[in-house]
């Protein structure tokens, strides 16, 4: 320890011009003290005298390099925390390596954990949207008669973009694009008739059609169907089978291929796919099976495509929504838990552009961290629990209505 003490003196003296002799003061002298302090970093007793011999020395020697306030308590404070760094690696020192090993794995998941948690924030609060005109002055959007879809319609001539709608209903469509217009006047709209559960190969003709010579920036894939009621699988019958492989999965995969062209020509887009949780939040979605398996096929396709189209400038992302209050889901109102469709847009909006896969409405993502830390065998069990019974519920109300059906009036 007095060997490194020693070092001080081995330095050479203070340089004797005023001018020198203050940058010395200023500088060059905290720099020697600090290389001092990292060589006896071990040795918390000698940091100690280091530091009384630079103080006193400082102000001896030369009054004036105590005249830099901001430095002086700069160097105090990092006096502090190398002493305190010393200490803790004396403490380490005498520990056994096993707990060395878990104090270091501990400080390395509180550390992923903290990042996580400040990016989460960052994105979900602070990050700004892009600017999606930048895609492209035109949108389309798939399914925007009614629930999540019609909201994004809206959102999206609200940002000043063009809009193609398809759906399959003419006097709905004409509803929506009227609506829109009578809030925002310039917004340019054409409406595409496409069933999706019908002939799909004539209905892209008619979308590329309705497209062609338009730049078309972001795509809203969000047309999807489910089960009317949950159900198991053998209950699923052929009609129901085929909407739902046609509209979910081929409506989705041709529409991008019938966009993806003139973005990959103009060197940008955003692709929007919407996903849904029961393929991706939950390990499993029992008695709704074929429909969470379309969607898992969403998520994978969006997340191929990302990585594809990356460098061509197009942004390909699967949006995971959890409950939304739509006629799907059969929820029609809202709560903290489970958005408006408007609530969900204006979130979604915000996430259009970045990460391959996201849950645009942060209490959604705040149930997905929570069902991540559950087992899964809880939320199997629990999810089952709960289909069974709106299984149950839905049986009832079908034979129910079909009962009323049956009923005829007599006498009259
Ligand atoms: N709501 C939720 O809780 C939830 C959760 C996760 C994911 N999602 C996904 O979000 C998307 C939108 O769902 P949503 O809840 O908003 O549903 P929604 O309220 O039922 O609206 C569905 C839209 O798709 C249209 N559509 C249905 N079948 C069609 C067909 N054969 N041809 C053309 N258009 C058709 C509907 O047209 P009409 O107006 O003519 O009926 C409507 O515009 C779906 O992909 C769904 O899987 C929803």
């Amino acid at each position: 320890m007095l060997t490194r003490l020693f070092l001080p003196s081995s330095s050479p003296p203070p340089p004797s011009s005023e001018k020198h002799r203050h940058i010395y003061s200023r500088f060059l002298n905290p720099l020697r003290f600090f290389g001092l302090i990292l060589a006896n970093l071990n040795d918390p007793h000698s940091i100690k005298i280091l530091s009384g011999v630079f103080l006193f020395n400082s102000s001896q020697q030369d009054p004036s390099s105590l005249g830099s306030p901001r430095l002086f308590s700069f160097l105090l404070e990092r006096i502090t925390l190398v002493q305190m760094a010393a200490c803790l690696m004396e403490q380490l020192k005498a520990q056994p390596s096993w707990v060395v090993l878990l104090l270091v794995l501990g400080s390395l998941s509180l550390f992923k954990v903290t990042f996580a948690l400040l990016k989460w924030v960052y994105v979900t609060f602070l990050r700004p949207a892009k600017n999606l005109k930048k895609y492209g002055s035109w949108a389309l959007v798939t399914g925007p008669t009614d629930g999540i879809g019609r909201s994004f319609a809206f959102q999206l001539a609200r940002k000043g973009l063009n809009l193609v709608l398809v759906g399959r209903n003419p006097d709905k469509l004409k509803e929506v694009s009227d609506a829109i217009q009578a809030k925002f006047g310039k917004t340019q709209i054409r409406n595409v008739v496409v069933d999706f559960a019908g002939d799909l190969s004539e209905g892209i003709k008619r979308i590329q059609e309705a497209i062609e010579g338009l730049d078309v920036g972001v795509l809203i894939n969000n047309v999807g169907i489910s089960y009317p009621y949950a159900r198991f699988f053998h209950e699923v019958d052929e009609q129901l089978l085929k909407n739902l492989i046609q509209i979910n999965v081929e409506g989705t995969t041709k529409v991008t291929q019938a966009v993806l062209p003139g973005m990959l020509k103009r060197k940008k887009g955003a692709i929007v796919n919407i996903g849904s949780g029961a393929a991706i939040v939950i390990p499993s979605d029992p008695l709704y099976a074929v429909y969470a398996a379309t969607k898992a096929y969403i998520d994978q396709f969006s997340r191929c495509l990302y990585v594809e189209y990356k460098k061509s400038g197009i942004d390909v992302q699967c949006q995971v929504p959890l409950y939304v209050a739509t006629k799907m889901a059969s929820i029609r109102k809202s709560s903290f838990l489970v958005p408006s469709t408007d609530g969900y847009a204006r979130a979604a909006m915000r996430w259009i552009g970045y990460e391959p896969r996201c849950t645009p409405y942060w209490p959604h993502s705040v149930l997905w961290s929570l069902a991540y830390s559950l087992p899964e065998s809880i939320i199997d069990a629990w999810r089952l629990g709960f289909c069974l019974g709106i299984r149950k519920k839905g049986q009832l109300k079908e034979s129910n209505s079909k009962g009323r059906l049956h009923w005829r009036p007599t006498g009259a």
